[in-house]
């Protein structure tokens, strides 16, 4: 696990979206694990632009999410659903096809996980898969104690989790107390996971991270110590405490 402080925020933005960028231009047919989240925002903006600006052919590119809140509508402004349109689907122009969200409402949830943890085995590895941090070490919505062998699954969010993302809805109480997220076992299975962390919220649970001499299922992310394609992109905050 490669632990690297990149410095300015920005910079460590433009880097993870220059891996991301590279991997789609250089290879026709890319598979993408992607995540959500404030971190990732100028990351895409930024992958957005380099797409672009290359007139980088994404016909061939399919993509599957981390995670969705359960039984939100998908065109509430809270879905992950609508994150990924704003920020990445719809400005590079991708077709419903070849994006995928965990299904998330009330019918067949079940067999719905169980046909996303199948097509990603099935089209999988991914080549990338992209990776934010909650404050408690969370990956996707895999809370701590989560078994590392867990699938995609419907989990109860954390009290911790709840307030974290309370800042992207109206009131604390409209976060729903439960999402969908795509099991370790799942994010484990890709060839190479970039995780981004930034700002002086991440510094505890980088700091922990680092220490860490062997994984606790307790810290999830420390599932990724068994990986052997693993880079931790930190701002100079996030890493403030290493
Ligand atoms: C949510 C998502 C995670 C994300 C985390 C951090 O809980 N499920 O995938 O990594 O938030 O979000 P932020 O980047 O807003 O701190």
């Amino acid at each position: 696990m490669k632990f690297m402080n990149l410095g300015h925020r920005d910079h460590a933005s433009r880097y993870v979206a220059t891996e991301m960028f590279k991997e789609i231009h250089f290879n026709q047919c890319t598979l993408l694990g992607l995540a959500t989240g404030g971190t990732m925002e100028e990351m895409y903006k930024e992958l957005v632009y380099l797409l672009k600006v290359n007139r980088t052919d994404i016909s061939c590119l399919e993509t599957f999410n981390l995670d969705e809140y359960f039984n939100l509508d998908s065109n509430d402004p809270n879905s992950y659903m609508s994150y990924m349109k704003k920020h990445f689907f719809e400005p590079v122009g991708m077709n419903d096809s070849q994006f995928h969200l965990p299904d998330n409402d009330l019918t067949d949830v079940e067999e719905d996980n169980l046909r996303y943890d199948q097509a990603i085995r099935e089209k999988g590895p991914l080549h990338i898969q992209l990776l934010g941090i909650g404050v408690n070490g969370h990956i996707g919505f895999n809370e701590p104690g989560t078994p590392f062998d867990s699938k995609t699954r419907v989990v109860e969010l954390t009290e911790e989790t709840i307030e974290a993302n309370a800042r992207f809805f109206k009131d604390k109480e409209d976060v729903p107390a439960k999402a969908v997220s795509m099991g370790i076992e799942t994010i484990l299975y890709s060839n190479r996971i970039i995780m981004l962390a930034l700002g002086e919220k991440k510094a505890p649970i980088m700091a922990k991270l680092h220490q860490m001499t062997e994984p606790d299922i307790m810290i999830p992310a420390s599932s990724l110590f068994s990986h052997s394609d693993v880079e931790i992109v930190m701002d100079d905050e996030a890493a403030s405490l290493i």
